[in-house]
């Protein structure tokens, strides 16, 4: 029996490494990057209705709960693919911020194709799913997965990787976005700043790198000043800028140490910047 209802994890995901190969002729930028879902995550809800309206609802206010938002435009492809036509509640608990480079709406629509599957018995298989997820945004196929992947193409590619590390994380988002087009537009023509790193970072698990930094870095000033002093503290193995921004993200020595950056980072932010101590997920066995 199929349930009715399903309420699934939507983690964010942090890029540990992100570079760009090129400019595309259809405008899109090739990339080869390593994604690691987290543990902060979304909490989505698809109930299916016995009359045929479809609600969404969100905690967000602030977010578009009409036909733009990418959780109802994954119902339009699911029901255009598998022409299976019902009333729906699709509620979405936020956790992770938006415009931050860690997501939140490209997993929230993931979960919603997932869901939808299994209550509807599983007409689409993982291939459907990942091409409707890859037409919804270039980093909707990752979350299908919910571990760690590799992509390439322009990011819709993915192949899932072993990974086992549980980095321990300090995410930081300063109360403004960044928007993903704008950061891809300005990258061949932008410039890198005095006296910031962007250089790789190598570390066990491979070269930390993120060529966004270069564009984001160069309008957001206060981007790279974050990442000078996450990596001057001693608890920083790395610290790097997520996806496009504007989250900057330190991977700490031990959880510990995670805490006592998180701390350190409320403090010289102030408390309304949002601040999350996080772990990269490891897939059960
Ligand atoms: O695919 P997605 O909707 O996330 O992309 C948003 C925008 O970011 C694209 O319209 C494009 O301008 C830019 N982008 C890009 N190259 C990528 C991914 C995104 O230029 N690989």
């Amino acid at each position: 029996m199929c349930p009715a209802k399903l309420t699934l994890t939507a983690p964010a995901k942090i890029n540990l490494w992100l570079r760009i190969l090129n400019k595309r002729p259809d405008g899109f930028h090739a990339l080869e990057t390593r994604m690691c879902p987290i543990s902060v995550a979304d909490v989505v809800t698809v109930e299916r209705r016995e009359d045929d309206v479809v609600s969404l609802s969100c905690s967000d206010e602030s977010l578009p709960t009409d036909e733009s938002n990418l959780a109802l435009k994954a119902l339009r492809l699911f029901e255009n693919k598998t022409k299976l036509h019902h009333g729906w509640n699709i509620h979405l608990e936020k956790h992770i911020p938006h415009g931050a480079g860690l997501g939140g709406g490209s997993s929230d629509a993931a979960s919603v194709l997932n869901a939808l599957n299994q209550i509807c018995g599983s007409p689409l298989s993982l291939t459907d799913l990942g091409e409707l997820a890859g037409q919804l945004g270039s980093d909707v196929p990752f979350f299908l997965y919910q571990q760690t992947c590799d992509a390439t193409g322009r990011g819709e590619i993915v192949t899932p990787v072993s990974f086992p590390w549980q980095l321990s994380l300090v995410l930081i988002k300063p109360g403004f976005g960044v928007p993903t087009p704008w950061a891809y537009q300005r990258w061949a023509a932008s410039e890198e700043l005095l006296g910031v790193r962007y250089t790789a970072q190598p570390c066990e698990w491979g070269e930390m790198i993120n060529d966004l930094e270069r564009p984001v870095f160069q309008k957001f000033l206060l981007l790279p000043t974050l990442k000078s002093w996450l990596l001057e503290q001693p608890e920083t193995v790395a610290a790097l800028m997520s996806g496009s921004g504007s989250t900057m993200y330190a991977v700490a020595k031990s959880p510990a140490d995670a805490e006592t950056l998180a701390e350190k980072a409320r403090i010289l932010c102030g408390e309304s910047t949002w601040v999350r101590v996080a772990q990269t997920l490891i897939p059960e066995e």
